[in-house]
């Protein structure tokens, strides 16, 4: 596999970072590790610009939601690869030592000042939209509001659960979280084309109280849980409508309330 700028001139701009790790998930999914911006502070759940450089010498940006954690020395990003995508056909080969361009101005709505207190939160998500749960999950403000954090990650295949999976996994060994994260963090991964332990849609296992009955725990209550979704455009309105009937509104920086909601990316025809 070539790499996406071997063949390029090294990116010019102050905005320039270098990729340290790339892992490949499936042929849909891949993450991949960048160096750091030493003044980028962000809050866990925000996303940045980032590209390559385009063939008109101009940068070629998508908006990505930061997965690691606000301590975390490198950044971290989980990515789809869509075969004729202007930029992910060609961020997809990317390899350690290839230099991105990523504007270091975070922003976005899922993130813990958009909610008002409460004791259970809901990180909803279906395909890549886990990256920004990615790093609340392992940001230690999430398990100090919260008693309760329950992550829904929804996806075709038990395939394409596999980054959410190995990394709840590797929470518990954690040095700085492991010990917050304990009795705390509750998963469920469903998939919905292929059997695996849980299945089903999101919306499915809210509205039928499966979720719940599978956890042991009790169904939403608007005074006490909070929910962070992220997912196609569908996903976000249908499961807004779910959140709704229970009780909980949405929220923003502006004017904190229950739930919260981003787009994991722009779809066809919806
Ligand atoms: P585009 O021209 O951008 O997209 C082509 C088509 O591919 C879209 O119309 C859509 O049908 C499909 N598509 C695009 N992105 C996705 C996706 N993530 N999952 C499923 N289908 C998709 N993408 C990520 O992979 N990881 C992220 O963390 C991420 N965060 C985002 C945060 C926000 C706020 C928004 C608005 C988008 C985010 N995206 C993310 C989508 C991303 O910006 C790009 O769309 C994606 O990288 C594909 O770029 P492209 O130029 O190859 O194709
Ligand atoms: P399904 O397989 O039933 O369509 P995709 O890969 O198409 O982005 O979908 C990711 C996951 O999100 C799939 O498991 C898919 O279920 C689910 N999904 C897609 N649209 C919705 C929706 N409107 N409500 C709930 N789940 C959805």
């Amino acid at each position: 596999m070539t790499s996406a700028t071997a063949t390029r001139p090294k990116i010019t701009t102050p905005d320039a970072q270098t990729v340290t790790q790339v892992q490949h998930w499936t042929d849909r999914l891949f993450s991949f590790r960048v160096t750091r911006p030493q003044s980028l502070r962000f809050r866990a759940g925000e996303f940045v610009m980032l590209g390559l450089m385009g063939d008109n010498g101009r940068p070629l940006l998508r908006a990505y939601s930061i997965a690691s954690p606000t301590w975390d020395e490198e950044l971290e990003f989980y990515s789809i690869k869509v075969p004729d995508g202007p930029l992910t056909s060609r961020l997809q080969h990317i390899a350690p030592g290839d230099e991105i361009i990523l504007r270091p101005k975070p922003v976005g709505t899922l993130v813990h000042d958009a909610l008002l207190p409460g004791k259970r939160i809901w990180f909803l998500a279906t395909g890549t939209g886990i990256a920004p749960f990615a790093s609340l999950v392992r940001e230690p403000e999430t398990y100090e509001k919260y008693d309760e954090v329950i992550l829904m990650h929804t996806c075709r295949t038990a395939a394409e659960l596999e980054y959410g999976r190995r990394l709840v996994e590797s929470l518990a060994d954690d040095p700085l979280i492991g010990e917050m994260v304990a009795g705390k963090l509750r998963y469920y991964p469903t998939t919905t084309r292929e059997e695996s332990r849980f299945t089903g849609r999101i919306t499915d296992n809210l509205t039928s109280g499966k979720v719940f009955a599978d956890l042991g725990i009790p169904p939403l209550d608007p005074a006490t849980d909070r929910a962070m979704v992220c997912g196609s455009m569908a996903l976000n309105k249908d499961l807004m409508a779910v959140l709704e009937a229970a009780g909980l509104r949405e929220g923003a920086n502006s004017d904190p309330r229950e739930y919260v909601v981003e787009k994991a990316f722009v779809g066809d025809g919806v």
